[in-house]
């Protein structure tokens, strides 16, 4: 039989293990241990982010970044550009769990449905009217057309979009709780990926012909 201080033991260490357990699934990128860690970006990725540049090496200037350049948006159909302020642009991010990007809409312009599988995203419309949407793991779609000064919140993962429905071109800053969100573009991942998925797999989940999966395909590359 256990002895009773053995089991108090016990059951310390189950509740212990118990308060562990969720915290991981709680908190967005690791907080970070230090003031800075600047990426160095030439050194290879490491299991989670980049190994900070020598203190010595780090200037003002790593700590500040200019989003106030208007992307190109016409480069194709979608009629949108994302500058992107994330470790990789912005090296001074790395470890401190936050990114953020400027989002450009022509006339028209769409952001496509995507997911960041790594952050949540909140965002700012700057100028235009935008309709943002997202579709939540119970398939209900969510959406509101946003004048300038109003925020939108997109749950981390959720598949959303925003699309530019004013007169003339649209701005938004997003920002993201990962120095990396991440970006799963569904049309490109279903239809242009390399090697590319198989048709059998694509006419069997969309239920429609070869045909029509082959012409979607061609757009995107594969
Ligand atoms: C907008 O959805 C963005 O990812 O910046
Ligand atoms: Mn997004």
């Amino acid at each position: 039989m256990m002895k009773s201080s053995n089991s108090a033991l016990y059951l310390l260490s189950c509740l212990t293990v118990l308060l562990l357990l969720p915290v991981p699934s709680l908190s967005a990128d690791p907080d970070q241990l230090q003031d800075f860690c600047v990426a160095d970006l030439k050194a290879s990725m490491s299991i989670n982010g980049f190994p900070c540049k020598p203190a010595s090496k780090v200037s003002a200037s790593d700590f500040f970044f200019d989003l106030s350049k208007e992307g190109v948006t016409n480069t194709s159909n979608l009629n949108f550009s994302i500058t992107p302020a994330n470790v990789l642009t912005f090296p001074a991010v790395n470890t401190l769990g936050i990114a953020m990007n400027r989002v450009d809409y022509g006339p028209g312009g769409l952001n496509p449905p995507h997911s960041h599988p790594r952050a949540s995203e909140s965002g700012v419309i700057i100028k235009g009217r935008v309709l943002v949407g997202f579709v939540t793991t119970q398939n209900v779609y969510y959406s509101k057309v946003l004048k300038p000064g109003e925020i939108f919140v997109i749950p981390r993962g959720l598949v959303h979009f925003q699309k530019n429905v004013g007169k003339g071109k649209a701005l938004a800053y997003t920002s993201f709780n990962s120095h990396l969100p991440g970006a799963v573009i569904l049309a490109t991942t279903l239809f242009g990926s390399q090697p590319s998925m198989p048709n059998e797999v694509l006419t069997q989940a969309f239920r429609v012909e070869d045909s029509v999966i082959n012409t979607i395909k061609s757009k995107f590359g594969s």
